[in-house]
C-alpha cells in the first residue's frame, strides 16, 4: 500500500506557504578565487537563474577578482559557458544585460594595494551602476589565502560599513577546533559578526529547510520526537562519485571527517535533534543548533570511541571499472586519507539521552542517496500471535534529502486476507509529484539570502566551533595517536563491514 500525501493547494497564497518575494538591494558582489571551479559551476549559474526569476536587482553587480590576467569580456565568455552547461533555467537572452554586470579584477589575494585598487574600482562602479556602496564581498578561494583577504579588506577600509558589506566565508572554515577559533579571531577583528556568512551549501537545500517545516509546522510528531519513542537515528550521506579531481585538497583537508562530517552531517544532527527555537529567526535558530551540538559526542563502544574510517579499493559503479583513492589522479598512494566515515554520537540532554545518532558518509558507495531516518521503539507489548506478525518492524520516519525528495512513514497494516497477517508499508510523500516545480539549487538560496541579509541559514562563529568540538576526539585518534585502523571498501559497495559493528543492541544500517 502507498498512501499518498499529495495534498490540494489552496488558493490562499499565504496557506499555500509561499514567501513574499523579497528582492536585495542593489550590490556589487566581488568574488575572490573568480577563476576556480566554484564561480563556474556554482555561484554564476544561481546567479543567473536568480536574475531569471527576476530575484535580482536590474543594478546587481559582480567583479570578479583573480590572479590570471582577463579581459572583462574574457571572464564573460568563460562564465557564460558555465552558465549554458550548469544553470537550472540554460542560457537565454537575459545572458546579454547579465553580462553587462560582470566584471574583472586583476589582483592577489596578498598584496594591499590590489585590494586599495579594488575599492576605487568599486566607487567607480557604484557611480556607473547605482549599487550605491553596498558591498558583498565573497571568498571562493583556497582556505589560507581566506585571512589575508579579511586583513586586507579590513587595511583598504573596505570593511567598515557594518549595514552595507556582508563577507560569506565557503568551507572549510578551518582545520580543525583551534584552526577555526584562530580564523574566527581574524575575521571578528575586521568584522562583525551580523556581517558575516558562513557557508555551508547543505543548508540552502529544500529538504534541509523542510526538516524545521516538518518539524515546527506540525503538532503530532512533537509529542514523538525524544527519546521516549525512538530508538536511534540514521544520518546517510552517500555518494557515487569518487575524489574526482580534487585529491590534493582532499587530503589536505583530511577526507570526510572534515569534508562531511564536522559540516554537512552535523548539520542535519543539529537540525533534526534542535530544540523548538521560539521564531525563525537568525539567533533563535542558531541559539538552539548551538546548543544541541554542545551537548554532542562522538560516543562510546567496546574498543573506545564508536569509529570507523574507511578508503575505498577499485571496484564498480554504475557497471564501469572505477580505481581504488589511491590510485585516482594526484593523489599520494601512501595516504592514509579516509573516504568513508561511519560514527555513533550522543546527546547528552533530556530529550535524547540514551538515543543513538549513527552518522555516515562515504565517496564511491553504491548509490547517491542521503537521508535522515528515525527509528521508532517497538511496542512494547504485542498482543497479536508472532506468526501473524512475520517480520514485524518498528515504525521508521524518513526524511529522504535527495535525490528522491520526499518523506516517507513506515507502519504495520493488516494484510487483506482472513487471517491476522501483517506487512509494513509507507506513507510517501515526493516533493516532485506534490509541488510539480524543481527545487531551487542550494547555492541560489544562500546567495540570495545574504543579499537579502538573512543569516538564519548560515552557520554561527560558536556554531562551527561547537561542531568541531565535536570531531576532535576523532582528529586526536586518526591523526595525532596516527591509529592504525584505516578499513578498505569496494568502490560501489556499502563500506566496510567493520562499521556493522558500530550498530548496538541488534540496531542495522538500513539498506538503501
Ligand atoms: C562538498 C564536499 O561540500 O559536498 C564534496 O566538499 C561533496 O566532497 C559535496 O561531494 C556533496 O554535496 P552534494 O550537494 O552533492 O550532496
Amino acid at each position: 500500500m502507498t498512501a499518498s500525501l499529495t495534498g490540494g493547494l489552496s488558493a490562499n497564497p499565504l496557506r499555500q506557504g509561499l514567501r513574499l518575494e523579497r528582492t536585495p538591494k542593489p550590490a556589487i558582489l566581488t568574488i575572490f578565487g573568480a577563476s576556480g571551479d566554484l564561480t563556474v559551476r556554482k555561484l554564476i549559474p544561481a546567479l543567473y537563474d536568480l536574475a531569471r526569476d527576476r530575484r535580482l536587482p536590474p543594478e546587481f553587480t559582480v567583479v570578479g577578482y583573480a590572479r590570471r590576467p582577463y579581459s572583462h569580456e574574457e571572464f564573460r565568455e568563460i562564465l557564460k559557458e558555465g552558465v549554458a552547461k550548469y544553470s537550472r533555467s540554460k542560457l537565454g537572452n537575459l545572458w546579454e544585460s547579465f553580462s553587462k554586470g560582470i566584471y574583472y579584477f586583476q589582483g592577489d589575494l596578498d598584496n594591499l594595494q590590489n585590494f586599495k585598487d579594488l575599492g576605487e574600482f568599486l566607487q567607480t562602479l557604484d557611480s556607473e551602476r547605482g549599487t550605491l556602496g553596498n558591498r558583498a564581498f565573497y571568498m571562493a578561494t583556497a582556505p589560507s589565502f581566506f585571512a589575508p583577504i579579511i586583513e586586507n579588506l579590513g587595511g583598504a577600509g573596505l570593511a567598515g560599513d557594518v549595514r552595507n558589506t556582508r563577507l560569506v566565508i565557503e568551507k572549510p572554515f578551518g582545520h580543525d577546533l583551534e584552526s577555526a577559533q584562530n580564523l574566527n579571531k581574524v575575521v571578528q577583528q575586521v568584522f562583525h559578526e551580523k556581517q558575516v556568512y558562513r557557508i555551508d551549501h547543505y543548508l540552502g537545500k529544500e529538504t534541509v529547510q523542510n526538516i524545521l517545516v516538518f518539524r515546527f509546522a506540525n503538532s503530532i510528531w512533537e509529542p514523538l520526537w525524544n527519546n521516549r519513542y525512538v530508538d536511534h537515528v540514521q544520518i546517510t550521506v552517500a555518494e557515487t562519485v569518487g575524489v574526482e579531481n580534487r585529491g590534493p585538497y582532499y587530503d589536505e583537508a583530511g577526507g570526510a571527517l572534515r569534508d562531511m562530517i564536522q559540516n554537512h552531517l552535523m548539520q542535519l544532527l543539529a537540525l533534526t535533534a534542535m530544540e523548538p527555537p521560539s521564531a525563525f529567526e537568525a539567533d533563535t535558530v542558531r541559539d538552539e543548533k548551538v546548543k544541541v551540538l554542545r551537548a554532542t559526542q562522538v560516543g562510546q563502544g567496546p574498543n573506545g570511541l564508536a569509529a570507523v574510517r574507511a578508503q575505498y579499493a577499485n571496484g564498480w559503479i554504475s557497471g564501469e571499472p572505477v580505481p581504488a583513492y589511491r590510485d585516482e589522479p594526484r593523489v599520494n598512494p601512501d595516504v592514509k586519507t579516509a573516504s568513508y566515515i561511519a560514527a555513533k554520537f550522543t546527546i547528552n540532554n533530556w530529550r535524547w539521552n540514551g538515543v543513538p545518532f549513527f552518522l555516515r558518509t562515504g565517496k564511491r558507495l553504491a548509490k547517491r542517496v542521503s537521508e535522515i531516518a528515525l527509528q521508532f521503539r517497538e511496542v512494547p507489548h504485542l498482543l497479536f500471535p508472532s506468526s501473524s506478525a512475520g517480520q514485524l518492524n518498528p515504525n521508521m520516519l524518513v526524511l529522504r534529502i535527495q535525490p528522491d525528495e520526499g518523506i516517507s512513514l513506515r507502519f504495520e497494516a493488516k494484510r487483506p486476507v482472513a487471517d491476522i497477517a501483517m506487512r509494513s508499508v509507507n506513507m510517501d510523500f515526493h516533493y516532485g509529484g506534490t509541488f510539480e516545480v524543481a527545487s531551487p539549487e542550494a547555492y541560489e538560496r544562500l546567495l540570495l539570502d545574504f543579499l537579502l541579509g538573512d543569516q538564519t541559514l548560515f552557520t554561527r562563529a560558536d556554531e562551527v566551533e561547537a561542531a568541531w568540538k565535536i570531531v576532535t576526539p576523532l582528529i586526536e585518534r586518526w591523526e595525532i595517536q596516527k591509529a592504525s585502523d584505516l578499513n578498505y571498501y569496494d568502490a560501489g559497495s556499502w563500506g566496510p563491514s567493520a562499521a556493522s559493528k558500530l550498530m548496538d543492541n541488534g540496531r542495522r544500517w538500513r539498506r538503501l
